[in-house]
């Protein structure tokens, strides 16, 4: 990576430009993956100088390459909705560009609440920003932006839209950092790359699918942002329809940018809708003990911070073979995983000593302690036949002793280079908002309010039972120590 650019990421005071976004940058600027010639601008409202701005992350700061890198940093006080900043910027941008002697591509990163989204659109286009240094051709500019996108079909749509008066679609990045993930990756190649996986990722091998997604940490203080918006947008939308889309997509028609986004929108749009009236049976909402005295939470909050659900993929694939996910926030342990539960055939001729009740899972773990295991059945050693299930496994870490980088660093890394295959299309958005729309539909007919449950367990009851129904339990994961 050679050519210049300029990067400006808008609410560079956050969460997320602060624990993400620079330490991504800064980690692939020690691993000498950024051109020489690079300038990182921070945009947000609260007063600070350049200087201070250099010194805003404390933990990076620590690392002797950090003085190098924060020479790169400069910082935009502005609000998000007053020209004056942008004004400021332009003058400060055209000064780059012609030290440079040419265009410098510019990338604008919107890492703001999603609030702000529509002024600081607006302000890009009335400056003249978002067209970049060549006036009038837009050849020069990337606009990355950040989920939730929108809140629901109808305003993701609007976004979209006046997304698409401003740029073309190359230069869209809409960013779910979880396709950034190293296992969400090697899922493509570890299905479509081995042989032996394919004749059984089917219905008439795999019993169902089990995806958990769960944080031990809560809300951490964002009570402003989650409240509005709940695990189901915050998570589900996003996250965990990349997770189903990972286990239920074809293969690509080739392994490129739209071959792959056309596989991943497809099994999205296969997810069968879970229709309002249907949403009690199918999906259960709980909320952890304690939410609402949370900092910035409404006191009579019903704002969900645990989903589980079952559901379905309508593909001849995976027709009739349920998804069980469950995603939350203070729950037993942190993880991401998809478990793939094959069909128990315990043959013939073990059946008078007895097989175990669980046949062969395969368990795809995105985090952490990345890796995959198969769960098989082994003869008990000893002089007696006994059966018992035994995990092989292939973890990261012992392989490569590297979990691979932070997802964070492939998706900057992609937006700078102007590769776009790892970031949503409109059509996937619209898809997965439609699934998720109608869960709220149901929510909002129902009088059943959301569910307590108690920090450090794994939901509502009411979660193991929706499986339980089906004679089924969550799996026990293996691969559990670090
Ligand atoms: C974000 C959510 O998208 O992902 C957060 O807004 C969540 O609520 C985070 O904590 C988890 O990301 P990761 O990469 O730590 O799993």
């Amino acid at each position: 990576m050679n050519s210049p650019f300029v990067l400006i990421i808008f609410g560079a005071t956050g969460d997320l430009a602060k624990h993400k976004l620079i330490p991504a940058l800064f980690s692939q600027f020690r691993r000498q993956e950024l051109p020489e010639d690079f300038s990182i601008y921070g945009f947000a409202r609260r007063p600070l100088s350049d200087e201070e701005f250099q010194s805003y992350f404390p933990e990076e700061s620590m690392h002797p390459a950090w003085q190098n890198f924060a020479q790169h940093l400069s910082y935009q006080q502005g609000m998000f909705d007053e020209k004056t900043g942008y004004l400021e910027l332009v003058e400060k941008l055209q000064k780059l560009d012609e030290k440079v002697g040419a265009c410098i591509t510019r990338i604008f990163y919107l890492a703001t609440p999603p609030e702000n989204y529509n002024a600081i659109l607006d302000n890009l286009t009335s400056t003249k920003l978002s067209e970049g240094c060549g006036q009038g051709s837009s050849k020069w500019t990337r606009l990355a932006i950040e989920k939730p996108f929108g809140k629901d079909l109808e305003t993701a749509r609007e976004l979209d839209k006046k997304l698409g008066e401003i740029f073309e679609e190359r230069q869209i990045f809409r960013v779910d950092h979880y396709l950034g993930k190293e296992t969400m990756q090697n899922l493509l190649v570890f299905r479509f790359a081995n042989g032996i996986f394919d004749p059984i990722w089917n219905k008439e091998y795999i019993d169902h699918v089990q995806i958990t997604w769960s944080e031990k940490k809560g809300i951490e203080g964002r009570g402003k942002f989650f409240d509005g918006v709940g695990i189901l947008r915050d998570v589900a939308q996003n996250h965990l329809m990349q997770m189903i889309a990972a286990v239920a997509q074809e293969m690509p028609q080739s392994f490129s940018k739209e071959g792959v986004r056309d596989s991943r929108t497809k099994a999205i749009q296969a997810i069968s809708c879970i229709e309002s009236e249907n949403v009690q049976t199918y999906v259960v909402r709980g909320q952890y003990e304690g939410y609402t005295n949370e900092k910035d939470v409404a006191p009579t909050s019903q704002t969900e911070t645990f989903v589980a659900c079952k559901l379905f993929v309508d593909t001849p694939r995976f027709a009739g073979v349920p998804f069980y996910v469950r995603i939350g926030k203070e729950l037993e342990k942190a993880e991401a995983t998809i478990s793939l539960v094959f069909k128990q055939t315990c043959h013939i001729l073990f059946k008078e000593i007895g097989c175990p009740e669980e046949g062969n899972v395969l368990t795809i773990r995105i985090q952490p302690n990345e890796g995959i295991s198969i769960r098989v059945i082994a003869k008990t050693p000893g002089s007696t036949l006994a059966l018992q299930p035994v995990d092989m496994h292939f973890a990261y870490n012992e392989q490569f002793g590297t979990q691979g980088i932070d997802a964070y660093e492939k998706i900057l890394g992609d937006i700078i280079h102007g590769e776009q295959m790892l970031f949503n299309r409109s059509d996937e958005l619209e898809a997965s908002w439609t699934f998720i729309e109608k869960i709220f539909k149901g929510w909002e007919n129902s009088p059943e309010p959301v569910l307590s449950y108690e920090k450090g367990s794994w939901g509502p009851k009411m979660a193991a039972e929706l499986i339980e129904k089906d004679g089924r339990k969550w799996v026990k994961r293996s691969l559990d120590t670090p």
